[in-house]
């Protein structure tokens, strides 16, 4: 499973960027609202920061209703940074979401169909030629059903039926969530950053570190 960063602040993207696991950057209108800046800039200043990743998830507004209307957005997006190629729409599961995202996979334009919550919801996704698909599991988990479970159905699917869009596993909440969606057969997790560094950190890590450092001291 490869690792995404679920933040537009940019400082977090640097940082987990030099940690040397971050295979994609996915945003939302939310998260680049929280950071008071101005839309197109910050997608092109995360492009900029990430050279080496796949994916740069860019959404479209939710002024943006029909598939016309999201094709459009989409055109100005895929200009950013002098038309980046790792730029990929993000687009919401609705019936003009899958228009936009057919019509886009033909232009071989990459796109990441959002707010996924039913295996039928990823399915159609999947057959509109969405490269990526993004069931949140927190947000199901929110309402007492089982997120990881979802991730699992649809990873079982897509294999039975050899489908090739990628599972984001998106809405992840902390450590188990990652643990639980690498075995349920997640291509990938969009993380928040605090959620990265936990998955660095145990106590008996720190305690290890600590009695090397004083036998050290005693010894030489
Ligand atoms: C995914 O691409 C979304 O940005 C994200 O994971 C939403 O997570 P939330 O439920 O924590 O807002």
């Amino acid at each position: 499973m490869k690792f995404f960063i679920d933040t537009a602040n940019l400082e977090d993207i640097k940082k987990a960027y030099k940690m040397g696991v971050l295979s994609g950057v996915t945003t939302n209108p939310s998260l680049v609202a929280k950071e008071g800046v101005k839309f197109e800039d910050r997608i092109e200043e995360i492009l900029q920061a990430v050279p080496e990743v796949e994916s740069v998830s860019a959404e479209v507004s939710p002024n943006a209703v029909t598939a016309e209307e999201m094709i459009a957005e989409a055109e100005e997006l895929l200009k950013i940074n002098g038309g980046d190629d790792k730029i990929t729409i993000k687009l919401p599961m609705t019936l003009a979401g899958l228009e936009a995202t057919r019509y886009l996979a033909k232009k071989g334009v990459k796109t990441n169909v959002t707010l996924i919550f039913t295996v039928n919801q990823a399915l159609l996704a999947a057959r509109a030629g969405a490269t990526y698909v993004s069931p949140f599991l927190g947000r199901l988990d929110d309402i007492s059903q089982d997120g990881v479970l979802l991730v699992e159905k649809i990873a079982e699917l897509f294999r039975v039926h050899n489908l090739d869009a990628q599972i984001i596993a998106a809405s992840v909440r902390h450590p188990d969530h990652v643990t639980r969606v690498a075995l349920a057969g997640a291509h990938i997790a969009t993380i928040p950053y605090n959620v990265i560094e936990q998955l660095s950190k145990h106590p008996l890590t720190d305690q290890g570190l600590e009695k090397f450092a004083a036998d050290w001291k005693t010894t030489f």
